[in-house]
């Protein structure tokens, strides 16, 4: 039985003997291993069963650590950290040297975010490195935002639990490529494009699908299959047409975008657990947080 609970003490113990600790962050959980230890960095590529060139977010825990793990940040990084940090924000740089090349895919640039989570903030700083963190789930299905999510998924190669409760923001970190000049929106997230553009003003197009390196179009894909509407009414009308059809069907909608975000995840794995056949989903208007909820929602009809 894999053991969860609230000891951040516990949780750093793991970290330091090369184990992987499932931390919480205001966006989904991580499955987090000490960045600079080769090993326990590939343990977490097996454990997801993600490619290896597939590079990995690392965790700090203030945004001092820029000028630690990155060459040269430009100024709009310290203009996106500043206001962003801790929260759902992730940065790509160019790598410092001392930076292992597993976490990073084998790549001369680092992804950095300092997430919003208490506990995590809190093991971040007594550990003193950096954490690198997938989404704590199998790779390319739905990423966990509960503690038991996370159990359901990875089971035993975890060491420790640290459970935080339910994510409260539900969709991964924005990442932005400060590597380009304009930076560019490379995975719209929890943080609105919008907001990115106000700090920094006009970004090159960042419309579209994820560009994030490794990205995958099938990401984010539950059992069922999922059918994407433009509202609750054609929801309903196509519901009714596959139910006919002898489909099991489950409708996702919430009116708000923010809940939304917040349950996506927890909705899709419901509608697998009802063992739906078909998971029909709204689609929220594309502003703000809608963008991240759409590009999960397009991932995860992708995969069908
Ligand atoms: O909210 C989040 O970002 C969550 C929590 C745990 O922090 N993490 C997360 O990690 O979503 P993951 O591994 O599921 O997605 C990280 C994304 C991948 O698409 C990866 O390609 C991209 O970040 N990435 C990481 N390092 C990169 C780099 N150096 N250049 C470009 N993309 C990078
Ligand atoms: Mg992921």
């Amino acid at each position: 039985m894999v053991e969860i609970g609230r000891s951040v003490e516990r949780a750093l113990a793991v970290i330091r003997a090369g184990g992987l600790v499932a931390i919480p962050t205001e966006t989904v959980y991580g499955l987090a291993a000490d960045a600079g230890n080769g090993d326990a960095l590939r343990a977490v590529f097996a454990a997801k069963g993600r490619p290896t060139d597939h590079p990995l977010i690392v965790h700090i825990g203030d945004a001092d650590g820029l000028g630690v793990w990155a060459i040269d940040p430009p100024p709009a990084a310290r203009v996106l950290a500043d206001a962003c940090w801790p929260g759902p924000l992730t940065l790509v740089l160019h790598a410092a040297p001392t930076v292992s090349r597993v976490a990073t895919g084998g790549r001369d640039t680092v992804a950095l975010r300092v997430p919003a989570h208490p506990l995590t903030l809190e093991l971040l700083h007594r550990f003193g490195g950096g954490l690198a963190a997938p989404s704590a789930n199998r790779f390319g299905s739905v990423s966990p935002t509960t503690a038991a999510h996370v159990v359901d998924d990875l089971g035993v190669a975890v060491g420790y639990v640290l459970d935080g409760g339910p994510a409260h923001v539900g969709v991964e970190s924005t990442i932005v490529d400060c590597t380009v000049d304009p930076p560019q929106v490379l995975r719209p997230g929890g943080i609105p494009t919008e907001d990115v553009e106000r700090l920094l003003g006009p970004l090159a197009a960042a419309s579209g699908p994820s560009r994030a390196s490794g990205m995958l179009v099938s990401h984010y894909a539950p059992r069922a299959k999922v059918v994407l509407t433009d509202s609750p009414d054609e929801a309903k009308q196509r519901a009714a047409d596959l139910q006919a059809q002898g489909d099991s069907v489950v409708v996702i909608h919430h009116g708000d975008v923010v809940t939304y975000a917040q349950c996506l995840y927890a909705d899709l794995r419901a509608g697998d657990a009802a063992g739906a056949d078909v998971i029909l989903a709204v689609m929220p208007p594309a502003e703000g947080l809608g963008h991240a909820v759409r590009d999960r929602l397009h991932k995860a009809a992708a995969a069908g």
